[in-house]
């Protein structure tokens, strides 16, 4: 895989669901990667757009409105403020966070592009027999219905599929339906919805699969949706929470677009509000979405994968008028451990997951959960978070080898040198001491590839394993020795080890920004145009160097950072 190579990327992070807090197996999926991939393009000098914003509509939004006393607009906008705060508090910064009921824009967006799909003939209007609440007349939506599985005789099973045996439910397998809101038997009506034909698409899927930079579970599990073919799916709804479906159609009243339709629109949606934010004309969006020298990536969990790698495709496509996404980044699920007990899912009901909000409630470094969690992304396969685990490398990682080798070289170099880079004298420079530049080189080299390939957790371990060879590095110059016979030695073995801290100050920057912040205050550094290229560029003897801050404190008592639901 390979990074874009052209003038200017947008990237996008999944819109999550405003109907909750967001926990760790959030951050891990979608945003943290997109954050670290939007700050190493800046860093390399690509201009960049970062788009997300919350995803207001679909039945999850309503139950959880009905279940906590607020109407859905509330909810979302309540939700989506707790999340915003979240993202903020560990620096994944967007630069708009839109919501999909709160502008006229998204409305108009996402009808315009129905009715441009619409207009090509693409929709084919069908007849469906659904679940009815007489009572409340309303159609009710599959999690609004329980009864009985008629395959197993599970009861109490929801109108799309039996937990039992795994079997999808319908009007004619879902017994004894009972509507989840008026607790009175459900009836079956008819509705009319428009249908995409997915399987008019699947040329288009499989070209754009071919081109599209994926990693390869994901290019396999599309492969496999491919081979069984693609089928006709319902592109709206008869709700009351959405967007309504723009057709004059008698049929088409009361109904609302799919969740699953207006949602990646978004993404279009809320780059129109970023270029309005940004006193740009509202056409300038088009840069981003249709210029041949825009490439679109798209960051995403795994349960969004046939969203936006055959829906969205096949959407795109019908619609005609923008590009495709150059690539999907997919993320696979993070599973949790509680010291004792086993691997579980992480989920709110079951009170198996920690939240972001308590984690920056609780005071910890933003950056050591930024840390843990790409150092157990699961990119290519799901991984498991441990809190102790967390508490364990910050410890023996982040204090011990990072935080402690930038303070011994810089309070070391103050005691014996000033407060400034030292100078030497070129013939001091030894074998180690260019052995030790030559490592630089290369884990610049391998850390870039590594960021460009999306292989983001690749590129931590090349930064931790460069830190500890730097640590062997001082062990070995033992400037500590040689300074009470050469100084000129140990001011070389010194200014080396600065320019490894100068190297992690641009390094760590897409990973840990604050860490990198910091070390930059230290080499006195102004970061505001600072580029990826210029973590080789040594500083000069001479450069002041302020007093170190302590990057990690260990987190002597777990009770510290927070551990459960
Ligand atoms: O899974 C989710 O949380 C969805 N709300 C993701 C939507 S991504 C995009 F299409 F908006
Ligand atoms: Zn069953």
């Amino acid at each position: 895989m390979s990074a874009s190579q052209t003038k200017r990327t947008l990237v996008t992070a999944a819109l999550p669901y405003s109907n909750g807090r967001l926990h760790v197996g959030h951050i891990a999926g979608a945003f943290l990667p997109a954050d670290i991939y939007v700050r190493f393009l800046r860093l390399k000098g690509v201009e960049t757009r970062f788009v997300c914003g919350s995803d207001d509509h679909g039945v999850a939004i309503m139950l959880t409105a009905e279940k906590e006393g607020r109407t859905p607009k509330e909810t979302a906008l309540y939700y989506s403020q707790k999340q915003k705060a979240s993202f903020d508090g560990l620096n994944i910064k967007f630069d708009v966070y839109g919501g999909t009921s709160r502008t006229a824009n998204h409305y108009k967006t996402s009808q315009d592009f129905f009715t441009r799909v619409y207009e090509k003939g693409y929709f084919e209007k069908q007849s469906t027999r659904q679940f009815f609440d007489a009572s409340k007349d309303m159609f009710l939506p599959d999690r609004y219905v329980t009864g009985t599985c008629a395959y197993c005789k599970t009861p109490d099973q929801n109108g799309d599929q039996c937990e039992n045996c795994g079997k999808m439910l319908d009007v004619d397998s879902l017994l004894d339906a009972r509507s989840v809101m008026s607790k009175t038997p459900a009836t079956v009506k008819e509705s009319a919805h428009w249908f995409l034909d997915l399987s008019r698409f699947e040329k288009e899927v499989a070209t754009w699969l071919e081109s599209s930079t994926l990693r390869e579970h994901t290019r396999n599990y599309v492969s496999g949706l491919l081979s069984t073919g693609l089928v006709k799916r319902a592109m709206t709804r008869d709700l009351t929470w959405g967007i309504p479906v723009p057709l004059q159609d008698p049929d088409a009243k009361g109904k609302v677009l799919y969740v699953w339709f207006d949602a990646p629109i978004g993404y279009i949606s809320n780059t129109k509000e970023l270029c309005e934010m940004r006193g740009e004309s509202e056409e300038k969006y088009a840069d981003w979405w249709k210029s041949d020298d825009c490439d679109v990536f798209h960051f995403i969990g795994e349960d969004n994968t046939i969203f936006h790698c055959v829906i969205w495709i096949a959407m795109l496509s019908a619609e005609g008028s923008f590009k495709l996404p150059k690539g999907v980044i997919v993320n696979q699920f993070l599973n949790i451990q509680f010291p004792g007990q086993d691997q579980e899912k992480i989920s709110k009901s079951r009170g198996t997951a920690v939240w972001i909000e308590d984690y920056i409630a609780s005071g910890a470094n933003s950056d050591v959960l930024r840390f843990y969690l790409t150092s157990i992304a699961p990119e290519r396969a799901r991984t498991v978070y441990k809190p102790e685990d967390l508490v364990q490398r910050n410890n023996s990682e982040l204090a011990n080898v990072l935080g402690n080798f930038v303070h011994r070289i810089v309070s070391f170099t103050h005691k014996y040198f000033g407060p400034q880079v030292p100078e030497f004298p070129a013939a001091k420079v030894n074998d180690t001491d260019r052995a030790f530049e030559k490592r630089l080189l290369e884990t610049h080299e391998k850390l870039t590839q590594h960021l460009e390939g999306f292989a983001f957790k690749q590129g931590l371990e090349t930064i931790m394993e460069f830190c500890r060879d730097a640590n062997k590095y001082v062990d070995e110059k033992a400037p500590w020795t040689t300074r009470k016979t050469d100084m000129e030695l140990t001011a070389v073995s010194l200014a080396y080890g600065l320019r490894a801290i100068r190297y992690l100050s641009v390094a760590l920057a897409p990973y840990m920004p604050d860490t990198a912040a910091k070390i930059s205050k230290t080499l006195c550094i102004d970061t505001a145009n600072q580029r990826w290229d210029d973590a080789l560029k040594a500083l000069p003897a001479g450069s002041p160097l302020a007093v170190p801050e302590i990057l990690f404190s260990k987190i002597e008592d777990k009770e510290e950072v927070p551990t459960s639901a």
